[in-house]
């Protein structure tokens, strides 16, 4: 599951470069991706998308580092973007604005202004109230703007809760009952231009069936809308298959969306533009955040690792029980092998990497967190007032610095002390 992350001669290697060379010269906690494999799956999904009226726009959320962002423009990706500071990373690392669709249950006029100067390829709209204001955002700027909704398909995709985006009591979407109304209402406002429906049930979903049946509601939906008249261009399916983090088998992007496009075939929709939102599967298992030992220490009941990242760092195991393999960056005989609780310096309970892990440690050792090129770095925090992590992207044999780790002199920086 981790191409180009891999031991040679007992040291763990990102490509060419052993990691604990890079802790050396970068410092811990630190995030390293692979470029070959960052590519690598992004040429997974142009290979699927040969030939057929694909269009793949790149989840920003997952990893937004602007570095990133530009391998993947170069590669001709378009993004899905759901803020105006997303949009400011697309334009600044070279993307396209005419290939970026901007997604999210809460808009900004000032993001939809910036949006519809930029000339975004469309908007994925959540709400009537939303289709109003972007109508009068757009007239007032003199703008048409594109629009896609996005339609809940209430399929559950078995996935964390907390990552489940298309259930009956979810905030995100237009309730499918009401998609038709929603499209006659549009088609009257005067400064848009409908050209698409979209949905998204989750992420890390790891098997095909609630992608097929979310499918199957959409192209019901869409024979009703067109019944009526209105013209759809292109169906946008959402977010991308799922990681493997442990023994899950999720199907291969080109598996994934070739099921997806034969079901839009046998429909009678295989001449539709079809879009999807990859982010995980893209830079998911590139990435892992390299950390150092710091405290061995035993209660009665445990043994934990205290190591320098924590859950500012990465918030997934805090957040949602995820699980990330934890490997040592030079593994020792196993001799003094534990079964460790690998946590972080934060004072919450909930900071933990990784619960009963069988590893052989010594303070100062170097441990990688796999897996974390998908919304690690992304959602990290100042908890604590601990600077952010820095970034390396590993190409062969160099290491790009590709952010620099935060000072606390630039966490202090916004602030004002009071004058008494
Ligand atoms: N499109 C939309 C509208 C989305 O909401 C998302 C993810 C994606 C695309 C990308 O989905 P992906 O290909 O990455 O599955 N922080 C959570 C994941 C939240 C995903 C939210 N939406 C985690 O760490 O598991």
């Amino acid at each position: 599951g981790h191409p180009h992350i891999a031991y040679r001669a007992g040291d763990l290697m990102v490509e060419a470069v052993p990691v604990s060379h890079l802790a050396r010269q970068f410092g811990t906690p630190l995030y390293v991706y692979s470029r070959a494999a960052i590519e690598q799956a992004a040429q997974d999904y142009l290979a699927a998308a040969q030939g057929k009226p694909v269009s793949l726009r790149y989840a920003v959320k997952a990893n937004s580092s602007l570095a990133i962002l530009q391998l993947l423009a170069r590669l001709g990706w378009g993004f899905d973007i759901v803020s105006g500071g997303e949009l400011a990373r697309v334009l600044a690392a070279g993307g396209d604005a005419g290939k970026v669709v901007f997604s999210g249950v809460g808009k900004l006029e000032s993001e939809m202004r910036a949006a519809l100067r930029a000339g975004v390829q469309c908007f994925n709209v959540e709400s009537e109230s939303e289709l109003h204001r972007l109508n009068r955002v757009a007239g007032e700027l003199g703008r048409s703007a594109p629009v896609s909704l996005r339609i809940n398909p209430e399929v559950d995709a078995r996935t964390h809760p907390y990552i489940s985006t298309g259930l009956k009591s979810s905030k995100f979407g237009i309730p499918q009952g009401l998609a038709r109304k929603a499209y006659s209402d549009a088609a009257l406002l005067p400064h848009l231009r409908i050209v698409g429906i979209d949905c998204h049930i989750g992420s890390q979903i790891t098997s095909l069936e609630p992608y097929l049946d979310a499918l199957d509601r959409m192209l019901d939906l869409i024979r009703d809308i067109e019944h009526h008249g209105i013209k759809l261009e292109h169906i946008d399916l959402g977010g991308g298959v799922g990681i493997r983090y442990a023994n899950e088998a999720p199907p291969t992007p080109a598996a994934w969306m070739g099921a997806l496009l034969q079901r839009l075939e046998n429909a009678g929709h295989g001449h539709r533009q079809v879009m999807f939102e990859p982010g995980r599967s893209v830079v998911g298992n590139a990435g892992l955040l390299l950390t150092e030992v710091l405290t061995l220490k035993s209660s009665l009941e445990r043994h934990f690792a205290v190591t320098d990242a924590a859950m500012n760092d990465l918030m997934r195991p805090a957040l949602y029980q995820a699980w990330q393999a934890i490997v040592p960056a030079t593994p020792r005989d196993g001799r003094h092998a534990r079964r460790y609780d690998v946590v972080g310096p934060v004072c919450e309970s909930g900071d933990w990497l990784g619960r009963e892990r069988d590893l052989d440690l010594r303070e100062g050792d170097l441990l990688a967190v796999l897996s974390a090129g998908a919304y690690g770095m992304a959602m990290a925090s100042n908890y604590n007032t601990r600077p952010r992590a820095a970034e390396v992207l590993v190409d062969g044999e160099q290491a790009h610095l590709i952010r620099e780790r935060e000072t606390v002199e630039q966490l202090l920086g916004n602030e004002q002390r009071l004058v008494f």
